[in-house]
This record gives structure tokens, C-alpha cells and sequence, in this order.
């Protein structure tokens, strides 16, 4: 039996026509598969290998660590090193109060652990979150997901989850003092990459505020440098109560986090005592993979790069059948003038050597999601197939 039907076979399947491509390695911007043929990578395994695949010094972080200790306790009960290391550094790069960051394996569980912390801090019941929303596949990530056809054969969920409008500020007086917490993805990712608004944000702030509710921000997908600052939200001049972060954080090791002040997050030790336990969290070589990843994206111009390789793709990108492209950074979706198109689009790109994928609301979007790392000259070459994949659609 070939692996790929030992695959069809025995590894659960999520999806009626997954893209099976069989891998034997990557590196920097390129994925190969198992007869050598390369693949250039603007999707960076959905939005998380920050710094491209088989980075050096994640690569040589990872062994070091490994070579030392790996899982040694569950979390939070000894010291050690990477974490410690790790969460000290977020600290000083995030404004106060963010300052304890809670070390979890996925992001759905870190958006768990965020909405626990806001119900045990205001003793509420309600969450707010928005139409179309996507935080992650768990019980409670799926109530606040804003996308009925997606939960509606898993309900029920928890209770007491509203839905408002995204950059609808006629929708934040539904946020009251019965409020525990608004969350909200910085930047809307599946419903097509769409930023906040006309000081949207700051209005939500606001009326949080006001309420006394939590504002979580769902930062897994710009987070990391993706949007030109380390956080999305740095963009908006606002500052959450709790952060949550995955996916880019971990350089391409599976791993989620939450950060919020020391006084919120001090009410998970006790009453009960530990509020949020996990076993792998924080683990010391995940750890170690973030650390490099975390220093890497902030002691070099990948930051601000990622704003020229932006208007590189726009500048590029020009097409009739392009109706428009959304997006911040390296976080951009391409709006096609249908689904088809989009269809046909990675399909098609892919058979030419470029790694595409789709959104999961917006149908006619594809997304450009690519290693921040990736050269001038790859979005160059990246972009001409999709423009040949365009010129040879029949319309
Ligand atoms: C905005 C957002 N939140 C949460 C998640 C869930 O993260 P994970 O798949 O690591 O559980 C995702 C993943 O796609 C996401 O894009």
C-alpha cells in the first residue's frame, strides 16, 4: 500500500478532497514533494511558519533543547528556562498591563483559557462575538465562532453567546453590564481577511470600558509580525485585556498562548485552584522553537519588510478578474470575481508550483499567507503564475 492510501485509509479525514500532496521536505520558501518537485509556499502552513520552513536557528533551538530536557512536569509547577525566557520576552514587548502570558498547545485552547479567565474575573455570563467569526474547534471556541452552518450539528453549546456585526458600531450598545467579555479577531480571517474600520476598535474598547466587560483579541493569525507590528492590534491604538496568540508564535511547532495583567491572570491559581491546567503547555521545547522565533522577528526589519512586500503583491497583482485584495501585511486574500475562479485558481497554481488555499467563509477569497521571510524576487516569480493561471482562464 502507498502512503497515500494508507492516508485515505487510516488518518482521519476532515475533508471530502484534501489537497494530498505527498511531502518529503521544506525549506525557506519552498515545500517539495516526495519526487522532488518544488513548491513555492504563500501560505506557510496557514499563516504559521513565520520565518519559512527548516529556519537554522529554530532548527538549532529546538535541539539544544532537546538535548537538555524535554517534558519534564505539567505546566506551570517547575521552572523552566525557555518558558520563563519566552514570557519575559512577550512582556516587554507588549504594552501594560499584558504582562503573564499563559502557555497552552493550540490556539482554540488558548481562546478557551482567555474566555475561563474573563468569566471568572466579572462573574458574568455573556460573551459578544461577531458574525462570521472563526476562533478555533473546541466546545467553547466553536460558541463563539460566528458561522451557524459549522456548529449547528455539534449544539448545544455553551450558553449566553450574542453576535454583533464586524466594524458595525450601531451593534455595541448589545455590549452591557451583563457582559463578561467581547472577543474579536484583530483582522476577520475567514470572512476574507477584513480589518477594523473607522477607529472601529477603539469604539469597542470603549464600551467595554464602560461596561466593565473584557475585550479578548484573537490575535493567531496576525500576530507575529504579520501585519507590520508584532500584534495586529499595535495598528489600531487600542490595548485588549487579554491577547490570544498561536500559529506564527511557534515557527512551526504546534503551540497557543493567552497574556493578560498579572491581576487578571493570578485569579486562575486560586478559587478554584488552578482555574486552567494542561499538561504540555509550556512545553520547554515549544518553548525554545517561540523563543527563536520571537527574537528573530524582533531583532531583524521583517517587520517592516512585511509592509513592502505588500505593496509588492499589490502592485503586482492587477488583474480583471482580481476584484480587489484585502488584508494587512503578509496577511492578504485576494477576492476573486467568483468562486470559481478562486476554485480554479489554486487548483491550477498548484499544478504550476505555488501553494494557494482558500478562507473558510469567504468562497471567492484566496489566501497569500507566506513565510515572512519569503525574498522579493519568490513573490516576483509566485505572482507571475498566478497572473499566467488568470490569463488562461477562460472566462
Ligand atoms: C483567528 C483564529 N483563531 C483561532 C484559531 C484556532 O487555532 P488552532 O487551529 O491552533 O487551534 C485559528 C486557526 O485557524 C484562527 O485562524
Amino acid at each position: 500500500m502507498s502512503n497515500l492510501d494508507d492516508f485515505y485509509k487510516y488518518q482521519a479525514q476532515t475533508s471530502p478532497h484534501p489537497l494530498a500532496l505527498e511531502i518529503s521536505k521544506a525549506e525557506g520558501s519552498y515545500i517539495y514533494d516526495i519526487d522532488n518537485n518544488a513548491y513555492l509556499d504563500f501560505v506557510a502552513g496557514v499563516s504559521a511558519n513565520t520565518l519559512g520552513h527548516s529556519n537554522p536557528k529554530v532548527i538549532e533551538a529546538i535541539k539544544q533543547q532537546v538535548d537538555q530536557y524535554m517534558h519534564v512536569m505539567v505546566y506551570g509547577e517547575y521552572i523552566q528556562q525557555p518558558a520563563v525566557a519566552l514570557t519575559k520576552l512577550l512582556a516587554s514587548e507588549l504594552p501594560a498591563p499584558l504582562e503573564a502570558t499563559y502557555l497552552v498547545n493550540s490556539g482554540t485552547e488558548a481562546i478557551e483559557g482567555a474566555i475561563k479567565l474573563a468569566k471568572r474575573a466579572t462573574g458574568r455570563a455573556t460573551v459578544i462575538s461577531a458574525k462570521n467569526a472563526y476562533h478555533g474547534n473546541t466546545m467553547g471556541a466553536m460558541s463563539v465562532m460566528g458561522i451557524e452552518s459549522r456548529k449547528r450539528a455539534f449544539r448545544p453549546l455553551i450558553p449566553g453567546v450574542k453576535f454583533i456585526e464586524f466594524n458595525n458600531p450601531d451593534e455595541l450598545n448589545q455590549i452591557t453590564h451583563k457582559t463578561a467579555a467581547v472577543i474579536l479577531e484583530t483582522i476577520q480571517g475567514g470572512a476574507g481577511f477584513i480589518q477594523p474600520q473607522n477607529d472601529y476598535l477603539k469604539k469597542v474598547r470603549q464600551r467595554c470600558d464602560e461596561t466593565g466587560s473584557l475585550l479578548i483579541l484573537d490575535e493567531i493569525q496576525p500576530g507575529f509580525g504579520r501585519t507590520g507590528k508584532l500584534f495586529g492590534f499595535m495598528n489600531y491604538g487600542i490595548v485588549p485585556d487579554i491577547v490570544v496568540m498561536g500559529k506564527g508564535m511557534g515557527g512551526g511547532m504546534p503551540v497557543g498562548a493567552f497574556t493578560a495583567s498579572h491581576k487578571l491572570m493570578n485569579l486562575l491559581k486560586d478559587h478554584p485552584k488552578q482555574g486552567h491546567i494542561t499538561t504540555f503547555g509550556g512545553h520547554p521545547v515549544i518553548a525554545a522553537a517561540c523563543l527563536a522565533t520571537l527574537k528573530e522577528v524582533i531583532n531583524s526589519d521583517l517587520q517592516e519588510k512585511t509592509l513592502e512586500k505588500e505593496q509588492l503583491f499589490r502592485k503586482l497583482l492587477i488583474h480583471p478578474l482580481i476584484n480587489e485584495i484585502r488584508g494587512k501585511g503578509l496577511m492578504l486574500a485576494l477576492i476573486m470575481k467568483n468562486e470559481e475562479i478562486t476554485n480554479h485558481l489554486v487548483m491550477e497554481c498548484m499544478k504550476h508550483g505555488l501553494v494557494l488555499f482558500w478562507l473558510l467563509v469567504e468562497t471567492r477569497a484566496v489566501r497569500i499567507t507566506p513565510p515572512l521571510t519569503i525574498s522579493n524576487d519568490e513573490i516576483k516569480q509566485g505572482c507571475d503564475i498566478i497572473l499566467k493561471v488568470l490569463n488562461q482562464y477562460n472566462v
